[in-house]
This record gives C-alpha cells, structure tokens and sequence, in this order.
C-alpha cells in the first residue's frame, strides 16, 4: 500500500481550496501539514485555523506534523480542528508513551517523527504503540531540501523494527521526495511519501500528482 501526502508548506495560501482540489484530481491519499513555530525549527508556518479550513475544503485524511515545542498543549486543538493523523517528535517529547496515548484517547491516530540523526532504533520501545513513525529525509524546517542518502538504509531498519515487533504502524518519509526518490524509498520499504515542492511548485499540480503516485504504484 503506498500513500502519498502532498504538503501544503509549499502550496499557494490564496488558493488553498482549489490547491487541494489539484491534488485530489492527481490522486493523493492525505493532505500533511507542517505545523513549525519558530523555536523546535528556524521557521514558522500554521496552527489549527488553517487545519480547520483545510478540513472544510477535503474529505482526506489530514496528516499533521508538530514541528513545535511542547506539542502536548495543543494536541486536542490540533484534533478538534479535523487533524486524523498527528505525530509529535522524538527529540522533543520527554514523556512519548503517555503523548501518544493522549492523542489516541482524543480520537486520532498517532505518529512518532524522528530527525535525520535520531537512529531508528530509538523507537523501539514505542513503536508498537503508535500508528505511525516519520522518518525526516531532510532536516525539518523548510521545503525544497535535498534527499538525504543515508534514508533508505533507515527505512530498511524501519521495516526490520516493524517484522521483528510484529507491528502494524505505517512507515512514512518526509523531505526531498519526488518521483526518483519516492521510487527508491517504497523499493526500501516506506508506504506513506509526503512532497510537497515537487507537486506545489511546478506548472502542472496534477500532473505532478500522478506522476509521483505512478512512481510508487509498481
Ligand atoms: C519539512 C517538512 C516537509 C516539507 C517537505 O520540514 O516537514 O513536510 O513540506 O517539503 P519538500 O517536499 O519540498 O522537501
Ligand atoms: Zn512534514
């Protein structure tokens, strides 16, 4: 199964509703957010007005990414305002195992994020707990960066983490995908691609839509 979540960081905001529509025509399975408030990343992007309109405009699931210090104060904002998936970080939550069982008893799925220098194996105690795990393919904080080489080898381990806990979470990849990489990631293993400059900024949205999604339909 191969999902592919187009974020909206690298979207034009005047036009988000008929942005979305693009990429629902293309074929996208979810809509991520990037949530980032300046302090957890060097940059600042959108809070839960913006999810609530995204939820107004499309009936896909909404992938949110907390980008944020102190994700656990706005958990049930971000899920009241329609988030169906939202992942916190590794690096920035001390008590992970009640945070994402917080975010369960709120009523969405959850996700555990884990930067480009966090090792897979960090998430062994708690990725039988989660629905999700992120792998950053970029560091965090900004659109259009470049693939990170060293991923693949990641969601390989990844995959070993899920077979060997028996597990069911889904293993999705964030930062620098287009249809080359995302090709290479789903041989590796990973089943939810997020991209957003490689579908939002080009001439075609669409397009860009099905020709990723084609990439990892084989
Ligand atoms: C990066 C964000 C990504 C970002 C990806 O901090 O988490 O979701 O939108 O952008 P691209 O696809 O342009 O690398
Ligand atoms: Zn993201």
């Amino acid at each position: 199964m191969a999902i592919l979540a187009p974020s909206i960081l690298s979207a034009d905001f005047m036009n988000i509703s008929q942005q979305i529509r693009l990429v629902e025509i293309g074929g996208a399975d979810w809509i991520h957010c990037d949530v980032m408030d300046g302090h957890f990343v060097p940059n600042i992007t959108f809070g839960p007005v913006v999810v609530q309109a995204v939820r107004k405009t499309t009936k896909l699931p909404i992938d949110v990414h907390l980008m944020i210090e102190k994700p656990d104060l706005y958990l049930e904002d971000f899920i009241n305002a329609g988030a169906n998936y939202v992942s916190v970080h590794f690096e920035e939550v001390v008590h992970l195992n009640r945070t994402v069982n917080r975010i369960k008893e709120l009523g969405a799925k959850a996700g555990v994020v884990i930067n480009p220098a966090t090792p897979v194996k960090a998430l062994g105690d708690i990725a039988e707990y989660v629905d999700l795990i992120l792998i950053m393919t970029v560091n965090p904080g900004f659109g259009g960066q470049k693939f990170i080489s060293n991923s693949l080898r990641r969601i390989k381990e990844a995959v070993g983490l899920k077979e060997k806990l028996n597990a069911d979470f889904l293993i999705e990849i964030d930062g620098g995908v287009n249809a080359e990489t995302a090709k290479l990631a789903f041989d590796a293993g990973a089943e939810v691609f997020v991209a957003g400059s490689s579908i939002f900024k080009t001439d075609n949205i669409s397009a860009a839509t099905v020709e990723i999604k084609n990439s990892i339909s084989q």
